[in-house]
């Protein structure tokens, strides 16, 4: 019913050699079966139209890591949503713990990039996730849901958005959740958005993202509510991300 998604993110990296990499991955897709996961992979904005040609004609998608919610105007070193609509790319990550850190994001103005992202006819891959002490708490999955809430959109459908669940503590650090917590999480991320936007909700596809590897893949997959994984380090190579997408087809 939901078709599964590798997202890769490759954050603040990527040159001209890392395209080979890509190049490698567009070329070791083999036939695609109707349930052949989605795969997709967010270079940083520079490389984006370089992206679009290098896999051209093959199973990976390319996307952007960001874009401000207006469509154009005085904004200096910002990228609108059309203007990544515009390299051939299909989506959008929006909302990513770093963003929200570095650039002070809330979730009002991550809920206007995700409007942004729609206009423009891109997918949404909208980032939630807790911080080490949140999870420490009582009401982790208050907080979550709050801000699933208070960043997804009216209008939010499988069609337009991914929600992509990224505790922050496990960002990069190599420390994931316990299965329990994932399935536990992703479930109630799963209820909250049909008591919002009703069964339709049920083809809202739900990325797991935070250290995931090929070591780790497979277990993670096996959660009914995880549809696949947004990938930051392991994304860079594609003899790293195979494995993962391969996982992913195996669940
Ligand atoms: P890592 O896979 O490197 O932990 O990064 C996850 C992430 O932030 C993807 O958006």
């Amino acid at each position: 019913m939901r078709r599964k998604l590798a997202a890769g993110n490759w954050k603040m990296n990527g040159d001209a050699a890392m395209l080979g990499e890509l190049a490698d991955l567009a070329g070791a897709q083999g036939a695609q079966g109707d349930d052949a996961p989605e795969i997709l992979i967010c270079p940083p904005h520079t490389l984006l139209a370089h992206a679009v040609a290098v896999t051209d004609g093959s199973p990976v998608g390319i996307g952007g890591q960001d874009c401000h919610p207006a469509e154009k105007g005085a904004h200096t070193g910002d990228v609108s949503a059309q203007m990544i609509a515009a390299t051939g790319a299909g989506a959008v990550i929006v909302g990513h713990s770093e963003r929200r850190a570095d650039h002070h994001e809330d979730n009002d103005t991550v809920r206007a990039k995700v409007e942004a992202a729609w206009a423009a006819g891109l997918t949404a891959i909208l980032c939630i996730g807790e911080s080490e002490e949140e999870r420490m708490g009582d009401d982790t999955l208050q907080i979550i849901a709050d801000q699933l809430h208070a960043s997804a959109p009216d209008g939010t459908t499988g069609d337009n958005t991914v929600i992509a669940y990224e505790p922050i503590w496990a960002i990069g650090t190599g420390r994931v959740p316990t299965m329990e917590q994932i399935v536990e999480t992703h479930d109630m991320l799963r209820d909250e958005l049909v008591g919002r936007f009703g069964m339709d909700a049920m083809t809202i596809r739900l990325l797991y993202g935070g250290s995931v590897k090929p070591a780790n893949a497979a277990e993670i997959f096996t959660a009914d509510n995880v549809d696949g994984a947004l990938v930051g380090g392991a994304s860079l190579k594609a003899a790293d991300f195979q494995p993962i997408i391969n996982a992913l087809a195996a669940s």
